[in-house]
């Protein structure tokens, strides 16, 4: 079951359409060169999880991209027409797990109309989160091609941006399931940890019984992740230190625990990387967890 809700500069609320239905004009940019850009956000108990952030994100990419974007009240009140029309649809089913995924999408909208196409939907988030979350994932490291420096050298190639161009990310995942791993961390071309293709990379090490918590720097071209933003927060008010990158492979074999974070996956313990089992500190883990269910 997935609501689908347009923003429409008539109707403040938003227009609900039916997502089983042809919606899209077969020459809208979004369609046929992938431009435009997303966001995928948690929703579960009655809140939109990291709402805020997410808007803000969204922002930023459609700024790398010269994109014009609705204006926010008129995303808050779609994504509150989605939900609601959601709500009033499910099934209560005490077996249904109460978690949907919101996406919002705005195009560049077809080449000879002055606007673009927004819209937002709401639709049961994906079980492999769940099972993420809870078995962990096997990776490997594959090279994206790149060198960690591009990101500043080459603005154009909206490294960062949260572009619907992900083609590549969902064929490097395909690649990693024909080796055996259920995803991928990218390195860069001159050796450095990057993200995975929908996913944040986070290590974390106990040095002297001070706890520390590591992500690569944003500015080798990742996506800002907000789920790692949240946990970063939540984790240096609980004492423990931060750091950003750059890091190395080798790095994450000498943590005592490396995650994949993502807005739907949460925290995703990774068991091996390249087929080698990784350390597995539980604890880290599940302390993070409660930090990042606590600030919602
Ligand atoms: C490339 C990439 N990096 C990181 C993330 C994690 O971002 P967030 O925590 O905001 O979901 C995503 C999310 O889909 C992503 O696509």
């Amino acid at each position: 079951m997935t609501v689908l809700v347009f923003l429409d500069p008539s109707r403040p609320a938003g227009r609900l359409a039916d997502a089983s239905a042809a919606q899209l004009l077969v020459t809208d940019q979004g369609v046929i060169r992938g431009d435009g850009v997303f966001e995928s956000m948690l929703y579960t108990a009655g809140a939109v999880r990291k709402l805020d952030a997410h808007l803000s994100r969204l922002r930023g990419s459609a700024a790398s991209c010269d994109l014009d974007l609705p204006g926010e009240q008129s995303w808050r009140a779609a994504i509150a027409t989605a939900v609601a029309r959601y709500d009033q649809e499910r099934t209560a089913d005490p077996e249904d797990p109460d978690e949907a995924v919101v996406k919002l999408i705005a195009t560049r909208g077809p080449e000879d109309q002055p606007h673009g196409t927004a819209w937002v939907t709401v639709s049961p988030a994906p079980e492999s989160g769940r099972r993420q979350r809870t078995e962990g994932v096997a990776v490997v490291l594959l090279d994206r091609g790149y060198d960690s420096s591009l990101a500043e050298r080459a603005p154009w190639l909206l490294q960062g941006a949260k572009t619907l161009s992900y083609a590549v990310n969902m064929a490097a995942l395909r690649h990693a399931h024909t080796l055996g791993a259920e995803d991928v961390i990218f390195t860069s071309s001159d050796g450095r940890v990057l993200e995975g293709p929908t996913s944040t990379v986070l290590l974390a090490t106990r040095v002297n019984g001070v706890k520390q918590l590591v992500t690569p720097m944003v500015e080798t071209g990742i996506l800002p992740g907000t789920t790692q933003g949240a946990i970063f927060a939540a984790a240096e008010a609980a004492g423990w230190t931060l750091g950003y990158g750059p890091l190395e492979p080798a790095d994450l074999f000498d943590a005592d625990a490396v995650w994949l974070v993502s807005s739907l996956r949460l925290l995703a313990p990774v068991t091996s990387i390249d087929g080698t089992p990784i350390s597995r500190d539980r604890a880290l883990g599940t302390e993070l967890a409660a930090l990042l269910e606590a600030v919602g």
